[in-house]
């Protein structure tokens, strides 16, 4: 036998009049009047510690959506022995009916979970309608039945046997439990990080974000009717420092599987490398962290193709993608049009609260990633190598909402074009045409980071260039397209250098750092 065949969720626009329009119309209502008391949920358990944070609508930050309990040290060893004994059960359970778990979690998405978790993304996370659906609908089932084909994929990686001798390989789960520490930004990316590890046998602890708390609780719900035994995967929601201390000083934690800040990815690997003498085997760390992604547009490239690019992959979410262009180096004989599309593109751009379907841009996620995308755009105003071109007002009285600014610099090394600020913000170099090389070199010398980037361009030989000289830049490369919108199955996604350790997430290669294989030689 072999298993469904893993395909793509489509897209479903929510166009008006339609009756899936309507559901999430009223799954919207739902969930903004609930007032939910989120527990966590440990070994199947639902645990409330007493000590709860609010969740609010970052576009309305006045409105409570829900309460949650946080952990304290003791609910996070409760979650560790919850995952330990879990494990033998589980990793012994047939990974066919681990894949049809998994299949029926994607089934679950597209008909009942599609309306849950795309209104608890939009409300607590501020994500347009579209945005939620690619993320918490396309996105997540993408990952949860594709990983299961990757899954196959690697079981059936064989070495050769003769007549005489059988060698196998049995990708057994790691000897340990795996630590999920996951962002904000996706709901995909909180459902992938989990149930990555823990299709290939692992259990899990997982830390999840505070401030998507909602959509994140609505997945557990989804695995424990997907039929998920009880303890693979434990939701403890609280203070990462403290949950991340007590997990990593565990002699049994096997492996960690995050996305978020390269600063917290760094501080984590410190403590690992200080824990190593506690630990049964070296552990697997998997992480993708921050990105300073760009557009890089040659004088043969498209405007029209280039514009849509920036200001989809700059804005779109509010920049708050770790793929998110947020610089550009344009071309100085090719400016003047770019600009003119660019700012044409912007005025369209409306923003506001989520349940208005035309607003095709919210808030940023909290008060302290509006105050820091403030004074970085305070920075560019006062400075006399940049200055605002679009946008650049901010106003958090009722929402956290910055308007989609763009910074136009005459200095390459401007501090826009090299910090990552996480948010509606793109910086704009024009370049001299003659000095392409240069410009090149540039780049790559201001890139600690190497997660996503975009080359437009016509000609051949000079797209082969653009890839070649930017070949150490981004894990995923781009031509003639933005840099946003990785789809399972289709684009791997991860990079290097600052920006994570390159496992691609979304392919064979994430899923098999999670085994630890045993070779077997039976001798006839
Ligand atoms: N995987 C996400 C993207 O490609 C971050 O935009």
């Amino acid at each position: 036998f072999s298993l469904p065949e893993s395909v793509n969720e489509p897209i479903n626009p929510y166009a008006p009049g339609t009756r899936e329009r309507a559901l999430l119309k009223a799954e919207l209502e739902r969930q903004y009047h609930l007032e939910l008391d989120i527990p966590l949920i440990i070994g199947g358990q639902e645990v409330r510690t007493g000590k709860t944070q609010k969740a609010v609508c970052p576009h309305d930050h006045g409105h409570v959506l829900a309460r949650f309990h946080e952990a304290g040290e003791a609910e996070v060893r409760m979650a560790i022995d919850a995952a330990m004994a879990a494990k033998k059960a589980w990793e012994a359970t047939p990974w066919e009916d681990r894949a049809a778990i998994f299949h029926k979690m994607g089934s679950l998405i597209s008909s009942k979970y599609r309306y849950i978790l795309n209104a608890a993304t939009m409300l607590n996370q501020s994500k347009s309608a579209f945005q939620a659906e690619i993320d918490s609908t396309c996105e997540t089932a993408d990952f949860l039945r594709f990983n299961a084909g990757f899954m196959e994929q690697i079981y059936r990686q064989q070495p050769i046997s003769d007549p005489h001798v059988w060698n196998r390989v049995h990708y057994r789960a790691l000897e340990g439990f795996v630590f999920a520490v996951t962002p904000f930004n996706f709901t995909a990316i909180a459902a992938n990080l989990p149930t990555a590890p823990a299709i290939m046998g692992n259990t899990v602890v997982w830390k999840p974000a505070s401030t998507s708390i909602l959509s994140n609780y609505y997945l557990m719900q989804l695995y424990k009717e997907a039929g998920l035994p009880d303890g693979v995967i434990n939701f403890v929601p609280g203070r990462g420092s403290m949950i991340g201390k007590v997990a990593l000083e565990d002699r049994n934690f096997a492996g960690l599987h995050f996305t978020g800040s390269t600063g917290v990815f760094n501080s984590m690997w410190k403590t690992i490398s200080g824990n190593l003498e506690r630990y049964r085997s070296y552990p697997r760390i998997v992480g993708e962290t921050g990105g300073k992604d760009y557009v890089f547009m040659h004088q043969s490239g498209d405007v029209a193709q280039t514009a849509a690019a920036i200001v989809r992959a700059g804005f779109e979410y509010q920049g708050q993608k770790c793929s998110a262009c947020s610089r550009v180096y344009a071309p100085a004989s090719r400016w003047p049009e770019l600009k003119e599309r660019l700012l044409g593109l912007l005025a369209e751009i409306r923003m506001g609260d989520v349940r208005d379907f035309r607003n095709y841009f919210n808030a940023v996620i909290d008060e302290a990633a509006f105050d820091n995308t403030m004074k970085y755009i305070e920075l560019a105003r006062n400075a006399k190598d940049a200055e605002i071109l679009a946008g650049g007002k901010g106003d958090k009285s009722k929402g956290w909402f910055i308007e989609p600014t763009l910074i136009l610099t005459t200095n390459p090394k401007f501090v826009s074009m090299e910090e990552e600020i996480f948010a509606p913000v793109v910086t704009i170099f024009v370049y001299d045409d003659a000095q392409l090389d240069e410009t090149l070199k540039i780049l790559d010398e201001t890139s600690p980071y190497a997660l996503t980037g975009a080359i437009f361009a016509r000609d051949r030989y000079v797209i082969n260039h653009l890839t070649e000289a930017l070949a150490n830049t981004a894990g995923n490369f781009y031509i003639n397209d933005k840099p946003t919108g990785a789809v399972v199955g289709h684009q791997p996604f991860g990079g290097s250098r600052a920006s994570g350790t390159n496992d691609k997430a979304g392919s064979f290669l994430n899923l098999i750092r999670w085994t630890s294989p045993r070779t077997i030689k039976e001798s006839f």
